[in-house]
């Protein structure tokens, strides 16, 4: 029997986020009950997307165990600080006097100049990185030149920000802790630097922030971390909406005339998540959907299976980039919801096309093995090229 599939036949939901197709297993999920009990994980399974909507907005259910809001191998070191501070790590206050001026700014972007500088840069980065390193340095790189650093720094900003990034997942090692910690630290430096520059550049991305967080908290650790934050979460999300769209244009074609690239990048993120699931962690004792949930239960929210769901998009296995209405869950929802949806379109939209534009073809997309990058929610090709 496949080492994936238990005896009931259902593939191991986290071995799914890289699995070569994940997608029919996801829909077997989706005939079962709303919530399953997943054993060998330990932890609730919910891929409806009516379920996925409900639970991401009930109170109840929160974005760290009480009993461990910084995971235990950061606390005490500098990635632990930087990880107690972002907003997509808390709830209550430290979640909702951070968010609204991060969303405020994202939300008022000028995105046809920001791709017109990312795609500026992917040109000028073109033939410098291999590809699976593209995926990875050019999104952050367009958003540290959004918030205004210079561009010599740009390259180790986006070093940085990949080994921060790291210690996020369950999966890192010792060194990649020890790489983590020491990113950690030389980020918040620069980014303090960054802040307390007398000038920084008209109409940046920080400048903005700052504008919407107000004089008080412009200097404050909390606005800063959630300034790396910015990054750190731009980082694999984004490198894996490019891996996919690139594998979409080989399976489904290059975007028609009337597909306008952001629709087509978003059928990308609806079809194929970059990040396929999310956690929450019951606080206290609660009933959902009939089922009782015990407090420090852990629920994994299947965004990708739920995008996927019949009943929130019609046909949901058909790659359309000219879907009517089409609701995406890839981005989250309810109050942790990513603000950086646009923006995050906007990179991927702009690195393709200057991948494209140095003469990537498909023949050498289409070379993809079926290889994904080890992790337990993003979803990230590997081309070894
Ligand atoms: C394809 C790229 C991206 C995807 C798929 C993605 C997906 C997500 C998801 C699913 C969440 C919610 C997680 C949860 O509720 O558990 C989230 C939160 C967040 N995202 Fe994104 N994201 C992407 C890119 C970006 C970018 C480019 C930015 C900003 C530069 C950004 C900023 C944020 C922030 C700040 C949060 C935390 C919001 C909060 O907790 O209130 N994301 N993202």
């Amino acid at each position: 029997m496949d080492a994936l599939l238990a005896t009931d036949g259902l593939m191991d939901p986290i071995a799914a986020v890289t699995h070569p197709d994940p997608y029919p297993h996801y829909a077997r999920w989706r005939d079962g009950p709303a919530l399953t009990w997943e054993a060998r994980r330990c932890l609730w399974v919910v891929t409806r997307a009516d379920a996925v909507q409900h639970l991401l907005a009930t109170p109840a259910l929160r974005v760290r165990p009480a009993a461990e809001p910084v995971p235990a191998a950061l606390v005490g070191q500098p990635a632990g600080e930087l990880f107690g501070l972002l907003i997509r790590m808390n709830d209550g206050p430290a979640h909702t006097t951070q968010r609204p001026a991060i969303q405020r700014t994202l939300a008022g972007l000028p995105l046809r100049q920001v791709r017109a500088q990312a795609l500026a840069l992917g040109r000028a980065q073109a033939g410098r990185s291999t590809l699976d390193n593209a995926l990875f340095e050019w999104p952050v790189q367009a958003v540290a030149q959004a918030l205004g650093f210079a561009a010599a720094e740009l390259p180790h900003v986006a070093a940085w920000v990949r080994e921060f990034a790291a210690c996020l997942s369950p999966l890192a090692g010792t060194d990649e802790l020890v790489n983590a910690h020491r990113a950690a630290e030389t980020l918040m430096a620069r980014m303090t630097r960054l802040v307390a520059e007398s000038a920084p550049r008209d109409a940046s991305l920080l400048q903005a922030v700052q504008a919407a967080a107000g004089a008080q908290s412009r200097h404050a650790r909390p606005l800063i971390a959630n300034l790396v934050g910015l990054l750190s979460q731009t980082c694999d999300a984004t490198a894996g909406l490019v891996g996919n769209s690139l594998l979409a244009w080989v399976r489904h074609g290059a975007p028609a005339p009337a597909d306008t690239p952001s629709a087509w990048i978003e059928e990308v993120a609806r079809h194929d998540a970059p990040v396929q699931n999310t956690r929450r962690f019951v606080a206290e004792d609660t009933v959902l959907d009939g089922q009782l949930l015990r407090a420090g239960d852990a629920v994994l929210l299947v965004l990708a299976a739920a995008q996927r769901d019949p009943a929130l998009n019609p046909a949901p296995d058909r790659f359309d980039p000219g879907r009517p209405g089409r609701r995406l869950l890839g981005f989250g929802h309810g109050p942790h919801a990513c603000p950086g949806q646009a923006l995050a379109t906007t990179l991927a939209g702009a690195a393709v096309q200057a991948l494209r534009e140095h003469g990537l073809d498909r023949d050498r997309v289409a070379c993809h093995a079926g290889r994904y990058r080890a992790s337990v929610n993003a979803r990230i090709p590997v081309w070894g090229l």
